[in-house]
């Protein structure tokens, strides 16, 4: 059957059995590999991505039943080719990866977070990725990630006039102006 597609912004169309998963679709007839392919059962998270913005496991459901949604894949996430999200970003920076098996997948479901959460709590954070399994038990750096990103998220949509007080300097004494 024939399937059409909402991924990242872009209509992509598809020819797949009936029974084929959104996983092995966009991996195989959309050529979006960042999704991963780990328990395939529903389990480790490793296919996460989003659907309307809620991260789904890909793997769980049917390439025909995401018709009509918009998907979001670890592909969808940068902002231009060769650039990284501010989330992305932070993943390098704080080491949130190491064999990056379950990076997109941890990625799109703090991503899901952060678009509800401006100032989420660690708790926030832990439940947020409850749901995802990294095999290098990583998960102290992938907070910490999830944290920075949310701090600069918070500053740069910080309005401008009270960035700006923060980043003042301090009156000297005596200055009344
Ligand atoms: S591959 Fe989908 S949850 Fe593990
Ligand atoms: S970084 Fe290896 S599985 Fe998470």
């Amino acid at each position: 059957m024939k399937v059409s597609l909402n991924v990242n912004g872009r209509t992509r169309e598809a020819e797949v059995e009936p029974r084929k998963t959104l996983l092995d679709t966009l991996r195989e007839d959309l050529s979006l590999v960042g999704s991963h392919a780990g328990c395939e059962h529903g389990v480790c998270g490793a296919c996460t991505i989003l659907l309307d913005g809620e991260p789904v496991r890909s793997c769980l459901m049917f390439a025909a039943q995401a018709d009509g949604y918009a998907i979001t894949t670890i592909e969808g996430l940068a902002p231009a080719p060769g650039e990284l999200s501010v989330l992305q970003d932070a993943f390098c920076e704080t080491h949130g990866m190491q064999c990056g098996y379950c990076t997109p997948g941890m990625i799109l479901a703090a991503q899901a977070l952060l678009q509800r959460v401006t100032e989420p709590s660690r708790e926030d954070i832990v439940d947020a990725i409850s749901g995802n399994i990294c095999r290098c038990t990583g998960y102290g750096q992938i907070v910490e990630a999830i944290e920075l990103a949310a701090e600069r998220l918070r500053q740069v949509n910080m309005p401008r006039s009270s960035a700006n007080a923060d980043n003042a300097p301090a009156a000297p004494h005596g200055d009344r102006s």
